[in-house]
């Protein structure tokens, strides 16, 4: 994704033409992105081959998961849904994980029956409807005990999970307890110690934090766990200003504590493989100035892309057309919906700007189509994906006469 002669271009195609060929908003992904990043990721830990299982809520869409999949990845579901449609799209069940605090009996049922890799218990009263289940239909069923740490992974407290306050995940004391409890069990494998302690990560020191709490309970109990699941949570630079994980460090201590334990190690990514592999291209429709700033006013909503209004997170937004005349007056990029929160962003210095402009929202991979909704009875947005100099339609875009 880059400028050619001040063109905003995804790989071969020109932004500007995508609206003109199918309106907007809508959301575009760069296959090559996606790939280099898989690669990437992979290549960041190839000293100790984790199995990587892609976070499945982080993007759903069919055609971004066969991708994954095809170059080898497997999935971190939680819920029956993601299960069900991984499967549907042939992800292998020993490379399935999932996670999740609610699982329902049901749910639970059709995992088991599934033989999938590991279900990521959350609770001792889950553990015994797996017992249960297990016995009902004769099974082993390997299950991944999820710690919460209460270790504080320094991002938006929206999306930390691994504190004590937090709801995922069982503390050592349990954990501890659990092992000596169900030590015998025919029915159950204690495969795996899993944790996830949050979502858009920056710092390495919270995953040091988590390794330390590990090496706590394996020291404390002569259980050998297979597998340690370290979740996933890496952030991604949203703009200048942000920082990345150091992955070398990252790579380093996870190697060394892997060749300790001799346990084999699990990922759980979804932003760093997804988040900045797509824009939200939009148009502007009106521009309001007031006193002292302009609204620009975009036809893409809080209910086409929430991040902002949900986390407050801060997505650039830049021209399709680049221009060298700046503003400096306050500008206030603002979606239609009727809420004062439905804003993506406040700037300054941007460049003249007139109505019928069209901008991109950047990295909008991750947690962007999958948290759209109706609100306000808006259609979705289509969703495109472009190779080179293709470009297919990978979802529809909604009806309005089919919500009416
Ligand atoms: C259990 C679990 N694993 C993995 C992830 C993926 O996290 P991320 O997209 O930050 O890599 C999440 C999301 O928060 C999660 O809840």
């Amino acid at each position: 994704m880059h400028y050619k002669k001040n063109n905003f271009y995804i790989e071969k195609i020109k932004a500007e033409n995508l609206i003109k060929k199918y309106g907007s908003p809508i959301y575009c992904y760069s296959t090559k992105r996606l790939i280099e990043n898989i690669n990437n990721f992979k290549s960041s830990f190839k000293s100790f081959d984790p199995l990587i299982c892609f976070s499945v809520k982080s993007n759903y869409n069919s055609n971004i998961l066969k991708i994954v999949k095809k170059h080898g990845l497997g999935a971190d579901v939680v819920s029956d849904g993601e299960l069900k449609k991984v499967l549907s799209l042939g992800f292998k069940p020993n490379k399935i994980v999932y996670s999740g605090v609610g699982k329902k009996f049901e749910e639970l049922k059709f995992a088991i029956n599934k033989n999938i890799l590991l279900i990521n218990v959350e609770s001792e009263s889950e553990l015994k409807i797996i017992e249960k289940l297990a016995k009902k239909l004769k099974k082993k069923v390997s299950v991944g005990l999820r710690l919460n740490p209460n270790v504080d992974a320094k991002t938006n407290s929206k999306i930390s999970t691994g504190r004590t306050q937090d709801k995922f995940g069982l503390n050592k004391a349990e954990i501890i307890k659990i092992l000596n409890k169900f030590a015998n069990s025919k029915d159950i494998k204690f495969k795996c110690l899993s944790v996830h302690i949050g979502s858009q990560i920056t710092q390495n020191k919270p995953y040091d934090n988590v390794l330390i709490s590990i090496n706590a309970i394996l020291s404390k109990t002569k259980h050998k766990f297979e597998y340690v699941d370290l979740g996933g949570g890496m952030g991604i630079k949203y703009n200048k200003e942000g920082k990345k994980l150091d992955y070398t460090r990252l790579s380093k201590n996870i190697h060394k504590f892997a060749k300790k334990n001799s346990c084999k190690i699990i990922f759980e990514p979804g932003r760093s493989i997804v988040g900045n592999t797509a824009i939200l291209l939009t148009k502007i429709i009106y521009i309001k100035k007031t006193t002292n700033k302009k609204f620009i006013i975009i036809d893409a909503g809080m209910n086409d892309l929430i991040r902002p209004a949900l986390y407050n997170s801060r997505h650039d937004i830049i021209p399709l057309v680049k221009k060298s005349s700046k503003n400096s007056i306050s500008h206030d990029f603002v979606g239609p919906i009727c809420e004062t929160s439905d804003r993506f962003l406040r700037t300054k210095n941007y460049q003249q700007l007139n109505e019928g402009d069209n901008l991109a929202i950047k990295d909008v991979g991750a947690y962007g189509i999958v948290l759209t909704s109706n609100y306000n009875l808006r259609p979705r947005p289509l969703e495109v994906i472009v190779n080179k100099s293709n470009i297919k339609k990978i979802s529809k875009k909604q009806s309005l006469n089919d919500l009416i």
